[in-house]
């Protein structure tokens, strides 16, 4: 495509409202601005301007299957996205307790949301993210705003500008600059329109937060837990980005899953790749690190007692595997509970085997 890509600096905190005027512009005239929000950065344009969306896709090289998320700054602009009042009650009662925040709600769509976000479902992804430089552009707009992550499709998600830079330069109008993403991984897609919600994809906000909220336990897609397979499919996929390989630097990954005996296990799978004659690198919990005493290149995902540190920094890590410049990384799993869980889903997909 070839187009000067901008970067408008902000303040993370305070957006001001010139600040983001640039990029308000660019979205209201059918351009891709890419843009900060507190899980990882999003790649928006009008989420009612069909012709926009499809530049998403576009940008993105993302399947015409995979269905995009909507960002909305009010509850209001969410309704208008509907097209099942009967979902309102349960929408209010998520929305009071994790809006603004990372949840993704699946409703039915209402018949102006166009098909290219759907990518011809019925149903709509809806989300307030609670970012004030998402929220601030959102509302400047007046109109929801369609968002994937802002990395081509297939690798990590980008949690700074400088990730989103290297993707996608030179294919986007614009990023507007806003520092480093809090949460990390992306949030949690739960579709309501089905009794008992149904959680399709683990994010930052956990099923024991969503249990508390809903009075009872959530479902869990079990897409949501094992990777994907092309090779062993399991069942119908309700959430279309779960079929796909994701999150995979180039150098292949090995997951040893957490568990017993889990440091011998790491110690066991990394002599086997060297006595095969590989260079092997590792990421694995700052404890692990210690615990292995091994001269080899690592990344240290941060300490095992903190999952939120370990979900902040996960894609930052996954994007610098390739840097350690080996034949095979060695990957530590951690335990499923809270955030864990989603740092799970995505260290399974980005892995090209688990032991
Ligand atoms: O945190 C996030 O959710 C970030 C930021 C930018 O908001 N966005 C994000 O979007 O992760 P994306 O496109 O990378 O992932 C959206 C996920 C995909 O797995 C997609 O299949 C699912 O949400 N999804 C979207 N709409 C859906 C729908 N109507 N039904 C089922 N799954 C849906
Ligand atoms: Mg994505």
């Amino acid at each position: 495509m070839g187009l000067g890509t901008h970067i408008w600096q902000v303040d993370p905190e305070r957006p001001a409202y010139d600040e983001l005027q640039p990029a308000v512009q660019v979205l209201r005239g059918g351009g891709l601005v890419a843009f900060p929000t507190e899980t990882v950065y999003g790649l928006g344009a009008d989420a009612l301007n069909p012709d926009a969306v499809a530049r998403i896709f576009e940008a993105k090289g993302r399947p015409q299957d995979n269905p995009l998320i909507v960002h909305v700054s009010s509850r209001e602009m969410a309704y208008s996205l509907m097209g099942n009042s009967a979902e309102r009650p349960l929408l209010d009662r998520l929305a009071r307790a994790f809006w603004p925040g990372p949840l993704t709600l699946v409703v039915t769509a209402a018949a102006r949301v166009p098909r290219r976000v759907t990518a011809g479902l019925d149903t709509v992804g809806l989300r307030m993210p609670s970012h004030p430089v998402a929220l601030a552009l959102i509302e400047q707009l007046g109109r929801p705003v369609a968002a994937p992550s802002a990395n081509r499709s297939g690798v990590p998600s980008p949690t700074s500008p400088e990730h989103v830079w290297e993707d996608l330069k030179g294919r986007i109008e614009g990023i507007v600059a806003g520092g480093d993403c809090d949460v990390g991984v992306e949030s949690t897609v739960l579709d309501i329109t089905v009794t008992p919600p149904l959680l399709l994809r683990p994010g930052g906000v956990t099923p024991e937060a969503l249990a508390d909220v809903l009075g009872c336990p959530v479902v869990i897609d079990r897409h949501a837990r094992a990777p994907a397979s092309e090779k062993e499919p399991i069942g119908p996929v309700r959430s279309p980005g779960m079929k796909y390989r994701h999150y995979a630097p180039r150098t292949p990954i090995l997951l040893v899953e957490a568990g017993d005996g889990h440091v011998e296990r790491l110690r066991e799978v990394v002599g086997a790749h060297q006595a095969e004659g590989k260079r092997v690198g590792l990421l694995v919990t700052d404890e692990s690190a210690l615990a292995l005493q091994l001269d080899l290149p690592t990344i240290r995902m941060g300490p095992k007692s903190r999952p939120e540190a370990i979900a902040r920094d996960l894609f930052r890590n996954l994007r610098a595997v390739d840097k350690l410049k080996v034949d095979v990384v060695v990957a530590e799993g951690i335990d499923d509970a809270g955030v864990g869980l989603a740092v799970m889903n995505r260290l399974r997909r980005a892995a090209e085997a688990r032991v």
